[in-house]
């Protein structure tokens, strides 16, 4: 299953993270992020970190990356 996930920088959203990388049925997640996460989460095969400066607007190329995704976690 592939999942969107914001907030991951963030108390809450550390935790979803953790949980996410950890759960066999997650096999790609998207952190949308405006802050780096750690080298052990971006070094994770199954993560895929976009930066964006605000989350008002997507680009085409961010739309694509999240394309197919089953879960979104906000
Ligand atoms: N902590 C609790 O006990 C608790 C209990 C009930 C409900 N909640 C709710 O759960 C949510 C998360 O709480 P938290 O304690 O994890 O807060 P937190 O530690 O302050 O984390 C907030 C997260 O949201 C991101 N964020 C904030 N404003 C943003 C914006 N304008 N655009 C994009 N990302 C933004 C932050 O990103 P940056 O790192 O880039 O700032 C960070 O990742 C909040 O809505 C809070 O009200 C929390």
């Amino acid at each position: 299953m592939k999942v969107i996930l914001t907030g991951a920088t963030g108390f809450i959203g550390g935790e979803v993270l953790n949980q996410a990388l950890a759960h066999p049925k997650i096999n790609s997640l998207i952190c949308l992020t405006r802050k780096p996460l750690p080298d052990a989460v971006t070094s994770n095969p199954k993560v895929k970190v976009i930066n964006l400066a605000e989350f008002s607007s997507y680009a085409p190329e961010v739309l694509s990356e999240l394309e197919g995704a089953e879960s979104c976690i906000w």
